[in-house]
């Protein structure tokens, strides 16, 4: 069975696009892959935050993939810092990474212009996502478009290893979600929803109260005609509606868009957020039961042992490989 890994920044803010574009999909995908599912709480510190909150974001994020379906079961779900060996091989690849290529990164160029002054991890962040992938022979890596850069870097440090020290490490690939239905902003249908948005008001969050959401709704963008139809191009705001009924319900295109052929938009604003409002209602019930329980903890110390034995092998292997005294 092939392996998959991917990780999570524990930034506290999950939002319906995160929910409809990638967490969705990974558990209707559970079962098909040796799952690995991580908090990635050690990149949430190359940049300096202070309201970074790591431990409260660290349970809330892993009970809210609990709560959307993420089966404990068919994933192996863990924290990175608690597993020494993702900091352990980061060394050994960054001795076989270079300068040129780590200050070459977009996301590198881009944050490190953000301020004065930057970290050595910042620069460094993309090796140990390296480590975070070769440790456990990952074939699939899902990510955002983002992210793209940085496991190709994965891929080339696991060649030049390889080639350096004789076969280690699989080369993984990037799987780039791009079939997944992107969902817009709601006040700009123009750009996509996002938690990094100025004007929150588009955005729906996971943990927003019903309310909230059902407002959000309310005061979606639509367009002066009266007609719901799916049509992206000259009608962004319905389309992005549309979509999101259909991704919450399961139906289909034609279907929603019969649904509600003569309806007018309040009336079609109020059938999105009831579906939406139950969906996250649903979800959110299932949260707040995890974040209260002791299931939660036991997961995630069954992760740790669990990551921690494969970890330990690879790691073994490594140092062997580059012959330190044993
Ligand atoms: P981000 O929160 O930008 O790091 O994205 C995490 C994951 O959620 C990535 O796989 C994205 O492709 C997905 N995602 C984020 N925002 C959206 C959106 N508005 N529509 C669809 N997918 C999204
Ligand atoms: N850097 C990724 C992000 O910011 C998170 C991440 C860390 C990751 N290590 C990873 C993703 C390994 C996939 C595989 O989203």
């Amino acid at each position: 069975m092939k392996k998959m890994l991917t990780g999570l920044q524990p930034t506290g803010i999950i939002t319906l696009g995160n929910y409809i574009g990638s967490i969705k999909q990974m558990v209707e995908n559970q079962g098909k892959y040796e799952s690995y599912i991580f908090v990635a709480d050690m990149h949430a510190i190359t940049v300096n935050d202070d309201k970074r909150n790591l431990k409260e974001n660290t349970r809330s994020l892993v009970a809210l993939y609990l709560a959307c379906g993420i089966d404990p079961k068919l994933n192996t779900i863990f924290v990175q810092s608690q597993n020494e060996y993702h900091a352990n091989l980061g060394y050994f690849l960054e001795c076989n990474s270079y300068f040129g290529e780590l200050s070459r990164m977009h996301q590198f160029k881009e944050k490190s212009k953000k301020s004065e002054s930057f970290t050595v991890g910042l620069l460094t962040y993309p090796v140990l996502m390296a480590a975070d992938i070769l440790l456990y022979d990952a074939d699939i890596v899902p990510v955002g478009i983002d992210q793209k850069q940085h496991v190709e870097l994965a891929r080339d440090i696991a060649i030049r290893f390889n080639k350096r020290y004789g076969d280690t490490f699989v080369v993984p690939n990037p799987e780039i979600k791009s079939e997944g239905t992107k969902i817009a902003d709601l006040l700009d249908p123009t750009i996509k929803m996002s938690k990094s948005n100025e004007n929150q008001n588009g955005v729906i969050r996971l943990l927003d109260e019903p309310e909230v959401i059902r407002k959000k709704i309310m005061r979606a963008t639509t367009d002066s005609e009266m007609l719901v139809k799916y049509d992206p191009e000259n009608k962004p705001g319905i389309s992005n509606l549309l979509n999101i009924y259909i991704s919450i319900t399961g139906k289909t295109m034609e279907e929603a868009e019969k649904e509600f052929d003569g309806c007018n938009y309040g009336t079609f604003k109020t059938k999105v957020a009831d579906v939406v409002v139950e969906k996250i209602s649903e979800i959110q019930k299932k949260y707040y039961e995890y974040l209260n329980s002791d299931e939660l903890d036991k997961i995630l110390a069954d992760g740790r042992e669990k990551s921690r034995e494969i970890a330990k092998k690879k790691y073994e292997l490594v140092k062997e490989k580059i012959g330190f005294y044993n």
